[in-house]
C-alpha cells in the first residue's frame, strides 16, 4: 500500500509518499482500506515533533478517517469485515490501509459519506465537548468563538447556535466571517481591524460574554478575556497562532471567571462511554440537519503536503480531507 511518511520531524515538504509493507493484523485490531482521510492542524505538530505525543518514526500522520473493513483480527466484535467505518487516533490516516485498535473505530451509517464522516468527528467532537461538558453552555447565553471559519471554530458556531447560543463569530477576514454567519453566528468581530475587547463589550451592551471558545492564542487570548461576563467561562482549546499565551491570574478573580482546559484526544479515552453518546449525538443533528459539517476541499492523498500548507496559511474554511482515488 502507500502512505505518506513521516521519516523525520520537519515541516510538511520533509513528508514522502512512498509503498509500503502492510502491516499483519495482530489481536483486536481491524483491516480498514482508507476512502478519506481528515487534515486537521496538529497533525503539523505531530510532524514537526511539536504535539503532546511523539510517535515512532516512521509513521504515517493524520488522526482521523474513513473506510471499509478489509480484516478484522481475533476478539474483534464491535464491527465486521465490509462495515463502513470511521477511524480516530494520533496518527496513521494518511495512508491506504490502516491497522487500528476496534476501540478506535466505529461503525457509520449509509447515509453518510466517507469525506464528511472523514472530515468532521475530530472537529465536532472537539468543540461538542468543550461546549457541552466543560462550558456547559445554556441556551440564550452568549458564545464568542475565535478563528470561526476554521476546523474546531466553524463546528463551533454550527453546534454553539444548535444548542440556542447567540454566537459572535471573530476571525481574520470579512470573507471567514460572511461563512461563520451562514452557519448561525448572529454577530462578527473581525480582529484584524477591530478591537476585540470593546466590539464585544459593545455586541454584549456592556455585560461581556458568557463563553468564548479559543483555537488560537496568542494576544487575542488576554484581548477577549477582558470581554468576558461574570461566571463566564474561558475555553483554551487551542493555539494556531503558534503563541502559547500567559495568563495574569489577577483577571480570572476581578472576571469572576473560570478558565477551562479542554483536550478532546484524552477525554475519548477517560470517558468513552461520554464520548460515544456525544458521538451518537452529532451523527444524529448531522443526519436531520441540524448540523452541517464543512468539507470544503479535497486532495488525493499524495497532496497531502499542499493540504497541510493550505492550514498553516490560513487559507482552509471548515475542513480538508485527502482521497484515496
Ligand atoms: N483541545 C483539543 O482537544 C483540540 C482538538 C482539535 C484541535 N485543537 C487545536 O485547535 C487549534 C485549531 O485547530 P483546527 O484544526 O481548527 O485549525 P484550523 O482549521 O487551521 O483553524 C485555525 C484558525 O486559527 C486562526 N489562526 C490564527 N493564526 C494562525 C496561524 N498562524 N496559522 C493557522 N491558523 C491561524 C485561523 O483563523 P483566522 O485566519 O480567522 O485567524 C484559522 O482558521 C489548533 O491549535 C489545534 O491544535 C485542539
Amino acid at each position: 500500500m502507500k502512505a505518506m511518511l513521516c521519516k523525520e520531524y520537519g515541516p510538511p515538504e520533509s513528508l514522502v509518499f512512498e509503498e509500503i509493507e502492510c502491516p499483519p493484523l495482530g489481536k483486536g485490531q481491524v483491516r480498514i482500506a482508507v476512502k478519506a482521510a481528515g487534515v486537521n492542524f496538529p497533525d503539523s505538530l505531530v510532524i514537526q515533533g511539536q504535539y503532546q505525543f511523539k510517535p515512532d518514526l516512521p509513521f504515517s500522520p493524520g488522526a482521523e478517517a474513513s473506510g471499509d473493513v478489509t480484516e478484522v483480527g481475533v476478539e474483534v466484535t464491535t464491527v465486521k469485515v465490509g462495515d463502513r467505518v470511521v477511524w480516530f487516533s494520533i496518527s496513521g490516516g494518511y495512508a491506504e490501509e490502516i491497522v487500528a485498535e476496534q476501540s478506535d473505530v466505529m461503525p457509520i451509517s449509509d447515509s453518510m459519506d466517507y469525506e464528511t464522516a472523514a472530515g468532521m468527528f475530530l472537529t465536532y467532537g472537539t468543540s461538542y465537548h468543550a461546549l457541552l461538558q466543560r462550558a456547559k453552555i445554556q441556551p440564550g447565553e452568549t458564545l464568542l468563538v475565535l478563528g470561526a471559519a476554521g476546523g474546531v471554530g466553524l463546528a463551533a458556531v454550527d453546534i454553539g447556535r444548535a444548542l440556542g447560543a447567540k454566537v459572535i463569530a471573530a476571525a481574520s477576514t470579512d470573507e471567514k466571517l460572511e461563512l461563520a454567519t451562514q452557519y448561525g453566528a448572529e454577530m462578527t468581530i473581525n480582529y484584524s481591524t477591530e478591537d476585540i475587547k470593546n466590539r464585544t463589550k459593545e455586541l454584549t451592551g456592556g455585560k461581556g460574554v458568557d463563553v468564548i471558545y479559543d483555537p488560537v492564542g496568542g494576544e487575542l487570548f488576554e484581548q477577549s478575556l477582558r470581554a468576558i461576563a461574570p461566571k463566564g467561562r474561558m475555553l483554551v482549546i487551542g493555539f494556531a497562532s503558534g503563541v502559547i499565551p500567559k495568563l495574569p491570574v489577577n483577571l480570572v478573580l476581578l472576571k469572576d471567571c473560570q478558565v477551562v482546559g479542554v483536550f478532546w484526544g484524552q477525554f475519548t479515552k477517560r470517558e468513552p462511554e461520554v464520548n460515544a453518546q456525544n458521538i451518537r449525538d452529532l451523527v444524529r443533528m448531522v443526519e436531520d440537519g441540524t448540523l452541517t459539517p464543512l468539507i470544503s476541499k479535497t486532495y488525493p492523498l499524495e497532496k497531502a503536503v499542499d493540504a497541510l500548507n493550505e492550514v498553516l496559511a490560513r487559507k482552509v474554511v471548515g475542513k480538508v480531507v485527502l482521497t484515496t482515488g
